[in-house]
């Protein structure tokens, strides 16, 4: 071999070798179950066994959910030499147990630490450790690694996560990394090739539309985290997702405010991460949960996230584009009576504001399913006439004829 080729072939190697986040990973939004909604820090080993099973049992394994994920206050202490262990009182089987049971129903296991000192309740985050906590998650057999944000003065942002992606990748083994930092520096704009997900606001809570106040700082219901999406669907795709926070579906909302979470949550191309106690569950919530339709409305290979066509009188219309050239539609009814929907196909075309996707109704007819309900209307050279319920989505699959 030349001299020149072998250096070609030598830099080559080393290039394909730089860290880098895992690139094959969340070529759609991830699905998955975490803790933290409803367990808060009640975290212990049964209980994701139990969720483990639930999960399977429940069918929403077959419909497509994957991750079980252990939220905040797992953490023991560190050993002496850093290395970071599971609580032995909540985890006596030890986490590497715990996480071969988990792979042994068929299901992928993810964890939470945090950039800083401590984590946001207080346990050791992984701040002067993260090539020694990735080898451990590693060990283990870890899937995915919520990161969050506590406790992270004088950190800069991209520096930290960038850290841990490399440590991740260096640990040799593929983990999902979502990143929480409550979007607070713009993620959208430098995590695309940092992490897969990145949440996108504060804490959510299990309201339809509220702040709840927590001192200095407030967690948001289901609306108010919708309304701050605007503007970022332009910076998602496959591989790196605008995260809106774990669903609070099952968790107190009504059926239809589940049912509308659920659906816009799907429309926004979000990760659909449960989090409500998978153990017991109503059957309504289940169906919610479990609704192939409007998974395959989210899980979408294109990977666009809808945006806001129109809005009036509480009425809002999302409109997402789909792969080969189909469209999802949502009538979004924020307002606490029923409003009709009354929507002429034939004088309104789709014109996608940042993407090239768009569709003019007068030339192309489509054919128009009702998802929530698993009726077909007629298709789009009828205008559509419906009633939405308060607090409730009408959710279509157009598909052209
Ligand atoms: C932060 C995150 C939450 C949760 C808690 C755990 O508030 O945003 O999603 O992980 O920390 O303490």
């Amino acid at each position: 071999m030349k001299n020149n080729t072998l250096l070609l072939l030598c830099l080559l190697i080393g290039i394909g070798s730089y860290a880098q986040k895992f690139n094959e990973l969340a070529q759609t939004p991830p699905m998955g179950w975490n803790t933290w909604n409803k367990f808060a820090c009640n975290v212990d080993e049964d209980l994701i066994k139990g969720a483990a099973d639930a999960m399977v049992e429940s069918g929403m394994k077959e419909a497509g959910y994957e991750y079980i994920i252990i939220d905040d206050c797992w953490h023991g202490e560190r050993d002496e030499k850093g290395f970071i262990q599971a609580d032995p009182e909540r985890f006596p089987s030890g986490m590497k147990a715990l996480v071969d049971y988990v792979h042994s129903k068929g299901l992928k296991f993810g964890i939470y630490s945090d950039a800083g000192g401590t984590t946001c309740a207080g346990e050791p985050g992984s701040r002067g450790h993260e090539y020694q906590d990735a080898l451990t998650y590693a060990e283990w057999g870890v899937d995915y690694l919520k990161y969050d944000w506590c406790d992270t003065d004088n950190l800069d942002p991209v520096g930290a996560y960038t850290t841990m992606r490399n440590a991740l990748y260096e640990a040799g083994r593929p983990v999902l990394f979502a990143i929480c930092e409550w979007g607070d520096n713009d993620p959208w704009k430098w995590a695309q090739d940092i992490g897969h997900t990145w949440r996108t606001t504060g804490d959510i809570y299990h309201c339809w539309d509220c702040e709840e106040d927590h001192g200095d700082w407030s967690s948001w219901g289901v609306l108010r985290i919708l309304d701050m999406q605007e503007g970022l669907r332009k910076y998602a795709g496959p591989g790196h997702w605008n995260d809106p926070d774990m669903m609070e579906v099952g968790n107190g909302l009504t059926d239809s405010e589940n049912r509308a979470h659920f659906a816009m949550w799907s429309m926004l191309a979000a990760p659909l991460i449960a989090g409500n106690d998978l153990q017991n569950m109503s059957e309504a919530t289940r169906k919610t949960l479990t609704n192939k339709e409007m998974i395959a409305i989210n899980q979408d290979p294109l990977g666009r996230q809808a945006w806001k066509y129109s809005a009036e009188d509480g009425l809002e219309t999302w409109v997402k584009p789909l792969a080969n050239g189909q469209w999802a539609v949502t009538f979004l009814n924020r307002a606490d009576e029923p409003r009709n929907v009354n929507f002429n196909w034939m004088q309104n075309s789709f014109d996608d504001p940042d993407f090239d996707h768009k569709v003019v109704f007068a030339s192309t007819p489509y054919l128009v399913r009702d998802i929530w309900n698993e009726k077909d209307f007629k298709d789009t050279r009828n205008a559509l006439k419906a009633t939405v319920p308060a607090h409730d989505v009408l959710t279509l699959r157009l598909t052209r004829k």
